[in-house]
């Protein structure tokens, strides 16, 4: 296992000098967390650098709450890493960013697949240049019967996109008489989804104070309960990730029914 996050009893660490990691409702933990990792370019001007030096900052971020989510016991982990929109960005930033995924596969890749963490990419990889489609899908191979955390990574992901590409799949096989409309339930459309064998969506975070989804799983958020800080994701803690956990074991999640009484 990866050292505790926590630590071991009497360690600087100790989970019990962490009152809000004992707050946390083991029985109400969520199977899915998913992060939007915003605020690595507000991270880096508030300390006076480039845009860029936020995002290798907001890796760092990356690897503890990855290992903070393990540890926990999370079933899921999904980040939003780069958007179908972000191409929109100045070139020296989307090629800045590619580099960053090609490097942290590279750098990280080993540890992980110690940890048994089952990394899966969310969105369309054919976006992407030759090399970084075949990292990407030598990393998933690696790990494809690890036992560990889910850890899905939405790159070059957006939701209504991945909708389009469902529902061409969906009209396809319409179009050639293996499917007929009427058979069509939201269970055909969960098994075409980027997410598809990832647990439910029960956790949405957002960091950098701005409440928007941006395109993040349009579907899988359905009823999600969502947490929101203005902490930018460089400087988000593993404490500050507890904190939400401990926030989420207290919503009432009704699915449209009544509380339980
Ligand atoms: C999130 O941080 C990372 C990516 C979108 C790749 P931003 O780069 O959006 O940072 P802000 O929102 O401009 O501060
Ligand atoms: C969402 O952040 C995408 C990622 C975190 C990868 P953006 O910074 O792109 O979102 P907007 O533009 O503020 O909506
Ligand atoms: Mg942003």
């Amino acid at each position: 296992m990866w050292k505790k996050i926590f630590g071991g009893k009497g360690s600087p660490s100790d989970s019990s000098n962490l009152p809000l990691f004992d707050r946390i409702d083991r029985e109400r933990l969520p199977r899915h967390v998913a992060v939007i990792m915003d605020g690595n370019g507000r991270w880096a001007q508030g300390q006076g650098l480039i845009r860029t030096a936020g995002h290798t900052a907001g890796v760092k971020t990356l690897k503890r709450i990855l290992k903070t989510a393990s540890d926990i016991g999370i079933e899921a982990l999904t980040v939003y890493a780069f958007s179908t929109e972000n191409w929109k960005r100045p070139h020296g930033e989307v090629d800045f960013l590619m580099k960053l995924f090609s490097e942290y596969l590279d750098k990280e890749l080993q540890e992980m697949n110690e940890e048994q963490v089952r990394i899966h990419f969310l969105g369309r990889m054919e976006g992407f240049s030759e090399a970084l489609q075949r990292q990407v899908r030598q990393a998933e191979d690696l790990m494809r019967n690890n036992t560990g955390i889910r850890f899905n990574i939405a790159a070059n992901y957006g939701g209504q996109d991945e909708l389009v590409r469902v529902m061409q799949t969906i009209a396809r096989q319409v179009a050639e008489g293996k499917l007929s409309p009427e058979a069509i339930d939201e269970q055909t459309v969960e098994r075409h989804l980027d997410t598809y064998g990832s647990p439910p969506v029960d956790l949405v975070i957002r960091t950098s104070g701005d409440m928007r989804l941006s395109n993040f799983l349009l579907w899988q958020a359905a009823y999600a309960e969502f947490w929101f800080t203005d902490t930018n994701w460089p400087d988000f803690t593993p404490e500050e990730f507890v904190e939400a956990l401990v926030e989420f074991g207290k919503r009432d999640r009704r699915f449209g029914g009544l509380t339980k009484k």
